[in-house]
């Protein structure tokens, strides 16, 4: 059987998506909150980025894969209007329901659906924007998805990628303490749960840099990829035109 990587830990394939799975329905609860203590906010800084870079407009179909709590999917659907649609997706129902119900609770319903992103349930060309936040890290084979993701696009259309990259060089030993020492102790104070801080840390550490994150979307046919640094490079947003 072949082997992927579980943070760290070398597992069989079919294991990988169980043990996400579980990190997910484990800090669902609690997501939105630690989301916040471990960037010190800056994730809405990365997302209203990505948000302004994507350029929705009125009318436009958007899907946001590994949506989770739904910021993006929140911040594309006020920006596409009652003419357009925003489709609010992830593999994890719990991480689902939580930004459901969030958004009910802000007056605000989209079509919700659990769905895998290596296997998405739309026809070829469907959508003028794609977006998937933190999300393509804890997939399981990274360039099927990144192939679903274009071809669900229209041509023209783009994919937005916004995940943990490769930092500047001076900030990498503070940045290896802070996530290996800081995230798992806040983990466990604030949400009970080392463990999931801890695959956090490694899960971003195993994931490819800027250069091979862009090269697998120019392999995964998109004809020109933008990468925008942020944070010095602890996060990337990666921008793909189906061209
Ligand atoms: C760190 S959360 C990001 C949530 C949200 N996009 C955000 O930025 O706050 C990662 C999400 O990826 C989802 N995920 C993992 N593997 C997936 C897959 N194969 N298909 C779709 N979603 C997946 C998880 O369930 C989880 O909700």
């Amino acid at each position: 059987m072949a082997q992927t990587h579980f943070g760290y830990e070398t597992v069989d394939e079919q294991e990988k998506a169980a043990r996400v799975r579980g990190v997910f329905d484990r800090v669902a609860a609690k997501y939105d909150l630690m989301n916040d203590v471990l960037s010190m906010g800056l994730h809405r800084a990365w997302k209203a980025y990505t948000v302004g870079v994507a350029d929705v407009r009125p009318g436009m179909r958007v899907l946001d894969i590994a949506g989770g709590t739904g910021d993006l999917a929140r911040a594309f659907a006020r920006k596409a209007g009652p003419q357009g649609t925003v489709v609010h997706t992830d593999i994890n129902f719990e991480m689902l329901r939580t930004g459901r119900d969030r958004m009910l609770d802000d007056g605000l319903a989209l079509p919700t659906m659990v769905c895998d992103a290596e296997q998405l349930p739309f026809p070829e060309g469907h959508f003028d924007v794609v977006s998937v936040a933190f999300g393509l890290r804890n997939m399981t084979h990274k360039e099927r998805a990144l192939a679903e993701m274009q071809r669900v696009l229209r041509p023209g259309g783009r994919l937005l990628v916004l995940e943990f990259s490769k930092p500047a060089e001076p900030l990498r030993k503070p940045y290896d303490w802070y996530s290996f020492n800081f995230m798992p102790w806040a983990g466990k104070l604030v949400a009970g749960d080392a463990d999931s801080y801890r695959y956090l840390a490694e899960s971003i550490r195993m994931h490819p840099d800027q250069a091979t994150l862009k090269a697998m979307m120019q392999g995964a046919g998109f004809g020109h990829v933008d990468v925008h640094n942020l944070a010095a490079g602890i996060v990337a947003l990666h921008v793909g035109i189906k061209c």
